[in-house]
């Protein structure tokens, strides 16, 4: 990956050869299997970063995915919850939707879901605060996932605030995240050989 290899020789995509996609597609898999350390990286971003929160944000990823963890969730869904606020430092006003793409070719849709409409349920703990209506979940209500997301933020988000809670270091879980991140569900870029070479 980078600037050293081999490049393709087109001016416009529309000159392109299968050598030059071969020598693309080449690199793609080689990026693709970076994924989840870049993810991990940019997770790390958070370290420090309270916002006026009692603990940090990456605190608060790893105690969310600790309680997660540790009441029986399996993998995905404490990758789901490890990095539920990657999103916050480049989707300050849609945080959600941020871990909620990044995810999604790797988790089924209900996790999807419970990413990607965190935020309208977690505001149910302090819009009220802030002029909001604490109620903009109801929005959702009668959705099949309407109950797992709200259950998500009772029992793990809105819960992970404690700086006296010990929770697991990163490094316990991102032989999950690179487990996840080796086999995606769906993707449009999907190619049989980016499951292999990411194994
Ligand atoms: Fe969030
Ligand atoms: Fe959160």
């Amino acid at each position: 990956m980078g600037d050293a290899g081999e490049r393709a020789k087109f001016r416009e995509m529309k000159e392109g050869t299968a050598q030059d996609w071969a020598i693309i597609g080449g690199e793609y898999r080689v990026l693709a299997g970076g994924l989840a350390d870049r993810v991990l990286d940019h997770l790390r971003l958070l370290k420090g970063d309270f916002g006026g929160f009692p603990i940090c944000r990456l605190e608060h990823s790893l105690q969310t995915a600790t309680r997660a963890h540790r009441d029986g969730r399996d993998e995905h869904y404490v990758v789901m919850a490890l990095l539920h606020d990657i999103g916050d430092t480049l989707g300050s006003y849609n945080h959600p939707d941020v871990a909620a793409s990044i995810i999604a070719p790797f988790v089924s849709d209900e996790l999807h879901w419970i990413c990607k409409h965190h935020g309208h349920f977690q505001g149910y703990y302090y819009f009220h605060y802030l002029g909001m209506d604490r109620d903009a979940r109801e929005a959702f209500r009668g959705h099949e996932h309407f109950d797992a997301c709200a259950e998500f933020c009772e029992k793990y988000d809105q819960a992970a605030f404690d700086p006296d809670y010990e929770s697991e270091p990163l490094t316990f879980f991102e032989p999950m995240v690179r487990r996840v991140m080796a086999k995606p569900l769906a993707s449009l870029y999907r190619m049989e050989e980016t499951v292999e070479a990411a194994e």
